[in-house]
């Protein structure tokens, strides 16, 4: 049998990983997959992780299971970063939560009990949207289609293309939505478009599928929440699936939450029964570690303070690189063509280059992106950036 398999290309994200570091040029640069780095091109563990981890080692007492659900402390510490500590529906029996694997794992539950619970409806995707939301639909089975979300040729927005493709859609069905830092583009709805969002997905009743794995990146960790907040307060259903991969920088130990809301409580528990049903068949219990962490800091006062201010950190420092690309393309005659990376939020820009500029900067610069034109702006630093903006004005010839 194994004679017979077609070899696949690489992921178009992850395989880019191997690349750079197959790569000799002493000037390579990597801005593909979605991790921060400092100002030393590191990705370093976040202080409070460290002294979390430092507690535990100390604290904990067994290895056995924690459940198909995860840990009952880890989702009385996540519920109120994701709805506001003062939400109402933080006690309403409404809100059932499962920890998974990552926010892939926790869109892959979502997929799969889909799959399971609705498998007539269709998910509607961002186009363009993150390539694995294809490939986890695609893995469960899931029918899905796209929306407009950029007009690519100004590489902008494109809200009333998005607006006329979702009033389109059929009721019932169900529309993934990142919550901000859209990834590829780092192109985010403001309050009004979110407000307008919200009103059509009621009157159309369409189900929103939140993707928030990037929550402290764009304005802060109050703010990204606000789509989410929203939506949860005016619909009866939501589905969100959140990630710590990036705010807790637990990129490697793979934790994350499927929560969804439902309109009653008794709605609530048959629905954590069928996610309970849909973990165990896909891995049984979730990975204990990552949640072990997040739990002790935010259950802590004082680790507390010391995330949320390395968080911030983090978002100011990104915010930093953006303005300074822009600023360090000036001379070249580029930053209005480029004006754009200051705007967006998060970790990625659609720069606007082409897939042949991409390839062009890969092989002759030893710059690494995704073919798509998105960059991760955590990937290079104060040092690099003046050999990266002249190679991009040299492919922008
Ligand atoms: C990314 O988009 O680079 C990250 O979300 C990492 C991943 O799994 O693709």
């Amino acid at each position: 049998m194994f004679g017979q398999l077609e070899h696949l290309p690489a992921d178009p994200i992850l395989g880019l990983i191997e690349a750079y570091k197959k790569d000799t040029n002493p000037n390579k640069i990597d801005l593909g997959v979605g991790v921060y780095r400092d100002a030393a091109g590191h990705t370093p563990i976040m202080h409070a992780v460290k002294e979390a981890e430092a507690l535990l080692l100390t604290r904990e007492t067994t290895k056995s299971y924690i459940g198909s659900h995860g840990d009952p402390d880890y989702a009385r510490a996540i519920l109120p970063l994701v709805f506001g500590a003062a939400s109402p529906l933080l006690n309403s029996q409404r809100i059932s939560l499962t920890q998974a694997p990552g926010g892939t794992g926790a869109l892959r539950l979502a997929a799969d009990f889909i799959k399971r619970c609705a498998p007539e409806k269709t998910v509607w995707i961002s186009d363009p949207t993150w390539p694995n939301h294809f490939s986890i639909m695609q893995a469960a089975g899931v029918q899905y289609a796209k929306y407009r979300y950029v007009d690519s040729q100004a590489n902008q927005l494109d809200f009333a293309a998005m607006l006329e493709d979702l009033r389109a859609i059929p009721e019932g069905d169900i529309v993934l939505l990142h919550a901000c830092c859209h990834n590829p583009t780092g192109f985010d709805l403001n309050a009004e478009q979110w407000q307008q969002i919200a009103d059509l997905l009621q009157e159309r009743q369409l189900l929103p599928l939140i993707d928030f794995a990037y929550q402290g990146f764009g304005d802060g960790l109050e703010e990204d929440a606000f789509a989410v907040r929203l939506l949860a307060e005016q619909l009866p259903e939501v589905m969100i699936t959140a990630s710590c991969s990036k705010n807790f920088g637990l990129y490697r130990e793979r934790i994350g939450s499927f929560i969804a809301t439902a309109p009653t409580a008794s709605a609530q528990a048959a629905l954590a029964s069928q996610l309970a049903l849909v973990a165990r068949a896909n891995y049984s219990n979730p990975p204990a570690h990552g949640s072990a962490i997040v739990s002790t800091i935010l259950h802590s006062s004082e680790l507390s303070h010391l995330w949320h201010e390395e968080v911030n950190a983090m978002r100011l420092r990104i915010n930093g690189l953006r303005q300074a690309l822009v600023e360090g393309l000036a001379p070249h005659g580029l930053s209005e063509r480029f004006a754009c990376i200051a705007e967006q939020k998060g970790m990625f820009s659609y720069s606007g280059l082409k897939p042949e500029q991409v390839a062009q900067l890969q092989k002759e610069f030893g710059i690494y992106m995704v073919s798509t034109g998105r960059m991760n702006i955590a990937g290079y630093h104060e040092h690099n950036l003046p050999y990266l903006c002249k190679a991009i004005a040299a492919v922008c010839q």
